[in-house]
Formats: C-alpha cells, structure tokens, sequence
C-alpha cells in the first residue's frame, strides 16, 4: 500500500467528521470538461461573456450557446469511481458531507445523500422575470426555454455575480469549521467564496488530503498529504486502503 495513501486512509478512519469538497476535475472522467484546465470550457467561451448573471440578463441567447453545450455533455455523463467512492465512504459512516462546485447531478446518482451544492443545480430552472420555476425535464430540447411570460429562463446555476445559497453557505461554513478531516478533490481552489472552506477547516484543526492531477494554491501551506493524480484512481485506491485497514 502506498506509504502516503495508508496515512490518509488512517486519518479517514480515526476523524470524527470528514467531508469532502469537489471542484469540476472530480468529473473530468466521467467527460465533461472542468474550466480552467487546458481545453477547459473557459478556453471556449469567456466567463465574462458567458457566465455573469450580467452576460445572462443582456443577452440570454448568447449565454444559452455555451449553457446547450454543458446540458448536452452533463445529459451524457455518468457517475465515475471517484463518485462512487466517495457514496461508499458516506455508506460506511466514514463520509458526513460532500460539498461540491459542480451542478453536474453526478454525486447524488453515485448513491450521496448528503450533497450540499453550493453553485446550485443545472435539473431546475427559474424565470428571473416572474420567478416561475419548471424542472429541466419540461423544456428538454428547447433552446433557449421559455417561461410562458415568454421570457428565456435561467438555470438554477449560481453565475459570477450572484450570491451563493445561504443554506449551502452556512451549512457549509458550519461544518468547514467542525471537520476533522477534509478531502479536498478536483478543484483549483481559485473562486471564493468556496476557497475559503478549506483554509477556514485548517485553522479548525482538520486535516487536510488534497486529490488533484497537479499542484495547486494549496498544496504548499494548506494541504497535509498530496495524493497526486486522477481523481477516480486516487479515490478508489483511498476506499480500498481504508477497507483494508478497517478489516485488521
Ligand atoms: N483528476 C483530478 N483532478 C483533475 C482531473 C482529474 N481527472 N482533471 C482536472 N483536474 C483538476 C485540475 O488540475 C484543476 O486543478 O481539477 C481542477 C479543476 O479546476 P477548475 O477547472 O478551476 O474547476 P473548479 O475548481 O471546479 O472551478 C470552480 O469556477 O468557473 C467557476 O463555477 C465554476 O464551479 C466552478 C468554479
């Protein structure tokens, strides 16, 4: 067993409270496309152009371009064993929360109940002019939807500019300062106010166990073990070592 994959799984299973934050690289394999990665989405399209709910009220149309694309990939992909494995540490009473950046639904089809989804979900969608609300199912291939009022509907994604949910955020605030241990996976940690959840848990006392394909803000000052590589293969080899070591 990997010397530092056995000191993380150690501390999985002596933490009284462990939860785990996820960013768009948790979902790279599953294929959709995380943002800031080469070939990322925002190499495609400009986040300010894009993704502001200023770019969305001015001009909804142009902002449905880039949301089509995302819907078609999201509709596609399926959970993958990072997902998984995360559903089955929460199964064994080792995962309280998973607290993620993505809307891509991919958590709570793994089997996690306990999703706090702190950029809000891509299934619903609201009129900002009417406040009427329709699952996404009800406007499945109309681009852009329409809200009866006849204006263009917005999913309930968080852009830049809007607030991120209250509950989410205090949940979430709530237990980055209790946890014992943090998983901290697939995310360049670069948007706050998400990013500031992992540095809030450290001075709680957590550890921290960082999973990513590269280095990030964090890995220096903020991270106790850096497991680097793909998400699916890191978690499933985290699962693994922490059934081994639950067994002896
Ligand atoms: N396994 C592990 N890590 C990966 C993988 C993989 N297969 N693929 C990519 N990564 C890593 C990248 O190295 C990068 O550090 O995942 C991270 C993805 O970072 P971003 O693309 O910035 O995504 P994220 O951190 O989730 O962005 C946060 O920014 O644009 C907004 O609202 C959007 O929720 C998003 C937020």
């Amino acid at each position: 067993m990997d010397e530092l994959i056995e000191k993380a799984a150690r501390i999985i299973i002596e933490s009284k409270l462990t939860i785990a934050l996820t960013g768009a690289g948790i979902s790279v394999e599953s294929g959709i496309p995380d943002f800031r990665s080469k070939g990322g989405l925002w190499d495609r399209f400009d986040p300010e152009e894009y993704a502001t709910i200023y770019a969305f009220k001015d001009s909804p149309e142009k902002v449905w371009q880039m949301l089509k694309e995302m819907e078609q990939i999201v509709d596609k992909a399926r959970p993958n064993e990072a997902h998984a494995g995360l559903a089955e540490l929460e199964g064994m009473g080792l995962l309280e929360s998973v607290l993620t950046q993505n809307i891509d639904n991919l958590h709570q089809e793994a089997g996690s109940r306990n999703v706090i989804e702190y950029h809000g979900n891509s299934r619903t969608f609201t009129c900002i002019w009417c406040n009427k609300k329709y699952d996404y199912k009800d406007k499945k291939g109309e681009y852009p939807p329409k809200c009866e009022c006849g204006k263009i509907l917005k999913p309930d994604v968080i852009f830049f500019g809007e607030a991120i949910p209250p509950l989410a955020m205090a949940r979430s605030s709530q237990l980055a300062s209790t946890c014992q241990a943090l998983l901290i996976i697939g995310t360049s940690a670069v948007v706050s106010p998400f990013n500031i959840l992992p540095r809030q848990a450290k001075q709680a006392g957590s550890k921290i166990i960082e999973i990513n394909l590269e280095r990030t803000v964090l890995t220096e000052n903020i991270t106790d073990i850096f497991l680097q590589g793909k998400a699916s293969e890191q978690v499933s080899q985290l699962v693994s070592a922490v059934k081994d070591l639950k067994e002896v």
